[in-house]
């Protein structure tokens, strides 16, 4: 097929609700990419941190060659040995507690925020409190719980129950409580809202606000998850658990997995029929999660992140000396961007043209976010094309 004929297919068969650049990708390992002209480009934004290990990783391939010819998929009305293995294995490097299986990040919200009603129900409690500029997804439900009105305004009216308060505000947090209020949500890195941290006060007293007012706390790992912090999980940066953990993208290595932790209190509340995914925790998918697990493990990698992150850091500080337009360097481990004082997109652009992956977020957010096994040379010469493109931009 050549390139026009593909464009051609898209644009007449795809529903338009992205927005993409004009290139077409035929392969990728590693870090790395290739077009369909064979052009090599680098990615420091895989699959919007789905392929947190790079692409096609080879402990994720291994696991998934194994499985295909034996049984890609059960329903969950049986057992099969690669579930059993996999929840164990994601409660030994989390906490205790049991896990649903599901496909995606909103799933695993959507997951969470029925737990935390289903928690409540008893005491007549259903609201959950998310915090403006958060994003948890884009099913009905965690589109509304997504602290934007960009992403739901236009899709009022809204399901009930949801509030948001303001981000690192303890007292605007209070404010909003009341006795009907089951869970609050929290990213502790907000990543399309902006790759911004959370404090570690407020999380603490919002851990203490939780207990004391016995409302469950959940924290959305989709994207902060799967060493992208230089831990297995955020949280343990910050040493504060949560009472639900919802994961999605890196652990699945590319393969779609979602999965909701939950502690083993509350855990039992989702009796049979209250809730399922058909697809959800299949043979392949376990496998594939275990491969992730395998590579983290094996190779390191979060210590990988620890010194790269701090690497690429010190790299864009150096870019935010020389380039006035930068007005900020945030996040923690690879989980970084670059503020910009104008509108990113054009960046985005001249990078790619360069051969360099990168997202831009909320306008003005570059986010740099390398695959977790990102090796020194790949840095450098990604940040070499950034540079490049930050002149060529003419923004100095
Ligand atoms: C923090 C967070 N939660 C949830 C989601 C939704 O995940 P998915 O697109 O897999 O449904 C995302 C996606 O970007 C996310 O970043």
């Amino acid at each position: 097929m050549d390139k026009e004929e593909i464009f051609k297919n898209y644009n007449e068969y795809v529903i338009p609700s992205y927005k993409r650049q004009d290139v077409i990708f035929v392969k990728g390992k590693g870090s790395y990419l290739w077009d369909i002209d064979g052009k090599k480009y680098i990615d420091f934004f895989p699959g919007w941190a789905v392929s947190g290990l790079g692409h096609c990783n080879n402990y994720v391939v291994e696991k998934i060659k194994q499985q295909v010819d034996i049984l890609i998929h059960l329903s969950n009305n049986y057992y099969h040995p690669w579930q059993a293995i996999l929840a164990k294995k994601l409660i030994e490097i989390s906490f205790d507690g049991k896990v649903f299986f599901c496909n995606s990040g909103a799933e695993s919200n959507e997951a969470a925020i029925k737990l935390s009603r289903l928690y409540g129900r008893d005491k007549g409690r259903y609201k959950i409190i998310s915090m403006e500029n958060s994003f948890h997804g884009r099913t009905l439900a965690t589109v509304t719980m997504t602290g934007q009105r960009k992403y739901n305004e236009i899709f009022e009216p809204l399901p009930v129950g949801f509030l948001y308060a303001k981000f690192n505000d303890f007292s605007d947090l209070v404010k909003k409580i009341d006795d009907e209020v089951c869970a609050i949500i929290l990213e502790l890195i907000q990543g399309e809202g902006g790759i911004n941290v959370i404090d570690k006060e407020y999380l603490r007293k919002v851990k203490d606000l939780c207990k004391e007012r016995d409302i469950l706390l959940i924290f959305d790992e989709v994207q902060t998850g799967f060493g992208r912090t230089g831990e297995f999980f955020a949280y343990q940066v910050f040493g504060i658990e949560p009472d639900i953990m919802t994961l999605a993208k890196t652990i699945g290595g590319g393969f779609p997995v979602g999965a909701m932790i939950a502690k083993r209190e509350i855990a039992d509340l989702m009796r049979p029929g209250t809730h399922a995914s058909t697809f959800g925790g299949s043979p392949l998918a376990c496998m594939a999660c275990l491969g992730v697990i395998e590579a983290i493990e094996r190779e390191n990698l979060l210590e990988n992140v620890k010194i790269m992150g701090k690497y690429l850091r010190k790299n864009l500080e150096e870019l935010k000396n020389e380039f006035k337009w930068i007005k900020k360097v945030k996040g923690v481990g690879l989980m970084l961007a670059i503020e910009l004082d104008r509108d990113g997109d054009q960046l985005v652009k001249i990078c790619l043209e360069n051969g360099l992956l990168i997202n831009c977020t909320q306008n003005n957010v570059i986010r740099i976010m390398p695959a977790i096994n990102v090796k020194k040379e790949e840095i450098e010469e990604g940040i070499e094309i950034l540079k490049m493109s930050l002149k060529k931009a003419g923004f100095k």
